[in-house]
């Protein structure tokens, strides 16, 4: 059975439990109130050309990141926490990690990394020179040390 109390909406409202939102997350994250939202978890583009995304010079992509990664950290509750999951960017054979990259956008708007989790995968295709690359990571931050997250 499913339950027909659920309010889904397009737009922004602290009212309903679900909004769906067809466009840029800025573009979202605008109509949000400051210090609203408890749990932000993405995985944004990760610069790589997919049919989503148009490939940025780096400094381009980190302004752009630094962007969402702003207003995230405005919506975002004083007890609130943010996910950013990613992989590596690959450029003319040139490893870079998005995670490594991004670090200085959170730590310089005063948040505290709470972990950084490495997850791995088998799929895709295998490198025939070098190790294949087969894992991403996850970056947890809060807005300060938090006391009462046990670790
Ligand atoms: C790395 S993928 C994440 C895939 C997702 N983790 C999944 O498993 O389906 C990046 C996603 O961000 C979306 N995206 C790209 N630019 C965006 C924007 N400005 N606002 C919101 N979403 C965007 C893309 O459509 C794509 O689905």
């Amino acid at each position: 059975m499913f339950n027909t109390d659920i309010n889904i909406s397009e737009k922004f409202d602290l009212n309903k439990h679900i909004i769906l939102y067809n466009g840029s997350c800025l573009d979202l994250l605008k109509q949000i109130p400051n210090k609203s939202i408890q749990l932000i978890v993405t995985s944004p583009p990760y610069n790589i050309g997919k049919e989503y995304e148009k490939k940025l010079d780096i400094d381009a992509y980190i302004k752009q990141q630094a962007e969402v990664i702003k207003e995230s950290v405005r919506v975002l509750s004083d007890t609130g926490s943010i996910c950013w999951q990613v992989g590596n960017y690959v450029n003319k054979g040139a490893i870079i990690p998005l995670d490594a990259i991004l670090y200085p956008i959170f730590h310089n708007l005063n948040l505290v990394m709470r972990n950084r989790i490495v997850w791995h995968f088998e799929h895709g295709l295998h490198c025939s020179k070098i190790f294949s690359g087969r894992y991403e990571t996850i970056i947890w931050f809060t807005k300060k040390n938090q006391r009462q997250i046990a670790l």
